[in-house]
Formats: C-alpha cells, sequence, structure tokens
C-alpha cells in the first residue's frame, strides 16, 4: 500500500489569467479550486493510476470539510489530524498566452506540539512492514526538525521505502539518513546541497544518500542513477498548460509503478508519462491509461558514461 505524508495540506485554486502580470488588475477567464498541497497531489495521481492510497495529515479550519469530502471522492483512504489553525490556501496563476504559471504558496498554519504528537503516532499506525511512503513538499511552520528523524526510524524498522520529493534543511536530512528514493528537481538539489549545475554530477552526488536518484528537470526530462548505473531519459514533446505539480505526478508514478513489480526503468518511464500528462492538463493529475501508455511510448534514453 503507498502512504503519502500530507503535512501543509491546502485548498488551492487556479486562475487562469491571459496576458497575467503584476501590478495590474485582471479578471480571470476560468477558476478552479481543488484540494491540493503535494501530498495530496500525489495521491489524487495514484487514485488516477486505479491504485490504492492512503494519506496522513493535518488539516484544520473551514476547508476541513471540503478537503476531506474531495478525498473521499477520489477514493483516499484518509488519517487527518486536525489542526486549531486552518490549512492554507495556494495560488495558481497560469497564463495561456505566455505559457507561465506563478504560484503563490503561504506557509500553512502553525501547528502544536500535541498535533505534531498525534501525526507521528498515526504515521506509526498507518506503515505496515515493506510499505511505500511517499513524503512530498514542506512541512507547515511548528513541525519539529525531529519529528522526520523518527518518521524515517519508525520507516527504516518496518522495512518502509521512502520515497522524498522534499527540499532545503529537509532534502538535507534524508540525504544524510540515507532512503530508498529521492526526486528533487535541479534548483531544490543547488540550493539545498550546493552541488553546481552539472546534472550529472548532482545525481553522482545524491547517489550517496539514496538507492534510487530521480533528479527532475522539467521539459528536459530527468537523471536516473541506481546501482552505480546513470540515465538521461526524455519525456515526449507535449504542449504545456500547466506543468505544476508534474513533480507530484511523477512520483505518484514511481511509486505506482514499483508497487505493481515493474522493473525500476520501466517505472521511471511510468514516473515521466505521468508528468507530462500533468504538464498537458490545466487539473492537476494524470490522464485515463490509453494516453499513459502513449507517453511512455514516447520516452527515450541516453546512458551517462562514468567520467
Ligand atoms: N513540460 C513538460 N513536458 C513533458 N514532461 C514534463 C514537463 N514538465 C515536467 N515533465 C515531466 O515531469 C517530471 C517532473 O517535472 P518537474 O521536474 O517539473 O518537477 P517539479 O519541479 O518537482 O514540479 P512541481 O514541484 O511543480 O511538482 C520531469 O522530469 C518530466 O519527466
Ligand atoms: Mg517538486
Amino acid at each position: 500500500m503507498i502512504t503519502v505524508l500530507s503535512l501543509n495540506t491546502a485548498m488551492d485554486r487556479i486562475e487562469v489569467v491571459p496576458c497575467f502580470r503584476t501590478g495590474d488588475v485582471f479578471r480571470a477567464s476560468q477558476s478552479l479550486p481543488f484540494a491540493g498541497g503535494k501530498g495530496l497531489n500525489v495521491a489524487r495521481a495514484v487514485r488516477h493510476l486505479d491504485e490504492g492510497v492512503r494519506v496522513v495529515g493535518f488539516v484544520g479550519g473551514p476547508q476541513a470539510p471540503a478537503i476531506g469530502a474531495a478525498c473521499t471522492d477520489m477514493g483516499i483512504e484518509q488519517h487527518w489530524v486536525s489542526t486549531a489553525e486552518e490549512s492554507r490556501t495556494c495560488l495558481i496563476v497560469v497564463d495561456p498566452n505566455a505559457n507561465v504559471e506563478t504560484v503563490v504558496n503561504e506557509p500553512g498554519p502553525h501547528v502544536t506540539q500535541a498535533e505534531v504528537d498525534k501525526l507521528s503516532a498515526a504515521v506509526r499506525a498507518c506503515l505496515g512492514e515493506g510499505d511505500m511512503l511517499c513524503i512530498s513538499g514542506s512541512a507547515p511552520p511548528g513541525v519539529p526538525s525531529d519529528f522526520y528523524a523518527d518518521v524515517l526510524i519508525a520507516a527504516r524498522h518496518k522495512h518502509v521505502r521512502v520515497l522524498a520529493d522534499v527540499s532545503g534543511a529537509l532534502l538535507r536530512e534524508m540525504w544524510t539518513f540515507g532512503v530508498w528514493a529521492l526526486a528533487p528537481n535541479q534548483a531544490e538539489s543547488r540550493e539545498a546541497l550546493g552541488f553546481g549545475d552539472v546534472p550529472e554530477d548532482v545525481a553522482r552526488h545524491l547517489s550517496s544518500g539514496a538507492d534510487h536518484v530521480l533528479l527532475t528537470l522539467g521539459a528536459s526530462g530527468v537523471i536516473y542513477g541506481h546501482c552505480g548505473a546513470a540515465r538521461h531519459l526524455f519525456p515526449p514533446a507535449v504542449p504545456t498548460v500547466n506543468a505544476v505539480g508534474s513533480g507530484d505526478a511523477f512520483v505518484a508514478g514511481f511509486a505506482v509503478g514499483i508497487e505493481r513489480g515493474y522493473e525500476p526503468l520501466e517505472a521511471v518511464r511510468l514516473a515521466m508519462a505521468c508528468g507530462a500528462s500533468n504538464a498537458q492538463h490545466l487539473e492537476p493529475g494524470v490522464g485515463g491509461s490509453e494516453e499513459i501508455e502513449r507517453l511512455m511510448g514516447g520516452v527515450t534514453m541516453r546512458e551517462i558514461r562514468e567520467r
């Protein structure tokens, strides 16, 4: 079973604003609210691929019932810890003319130590032997730095494979501790670990902290490192409508591929098809199985030679 940690759950809003720029007044041509945050985006994409998923996380305030109802509609098993402060709202402005997205993320509610303790217990209770745990995105203010260390230790005891798409100090922590898979993008890796600009070198450094390194490069694909070998995989060209959340769809695809028993490289292809599929739709998530199979067929690969 795939478990997804959703610490900074959100009610997101996509506003489509042609020719958007700062410092002016605009009318949105389309408005789309959806339950989000990175964790829920991963869970949604797993459901779109028709696999089971459970979410453990914080939710609070007037948005909580709508977020819960959206998850129920999607068939996501939910284990929420209620917070006194309200879950955040994040704004994604999509400009279809310039093909550019602008994102404003709120920091999230300030959670209390008692709420963190409840969540810790909920995560432990959910994890079964050999499960997969996806950890994506940021934590809201108030989550202490040792929260993740406790989760990682509990996961290791139960042979849970941790697939992390995180940034900043948390990426450093996961890399140092060593996890099953790391899936940051290039900018996150540079900012957290300062490995420089050559993706192949960044992936090589990351491999000391993960069995599977998935360094994502947007429309330029992914550097995949595993068992001493590194490959650059390129996605099929797609008309990009909204690539925000492609990293979340990618994580979902890799997790599902591995859970289905695919060879790791095949799971990477599925992940890339999911990332590309997310990019070509306005709403987050992935398309149907025909679309995914077609996109998987368009992934190409180049071996990276050791220097
Ligand atoms: N425009 C695109 N066209 C085709 N494939 C894409 C595109 N954008 C992303 N992908 C696929 O999805 C993967 C993940 O995307 P990306 O590197 O943008 O993640 P990210 O920066 O973590 O995104 P986010 O944080 O918004 O979820 C890429 O490695 C690529 O395979
Ligand atoms: Mg990302």
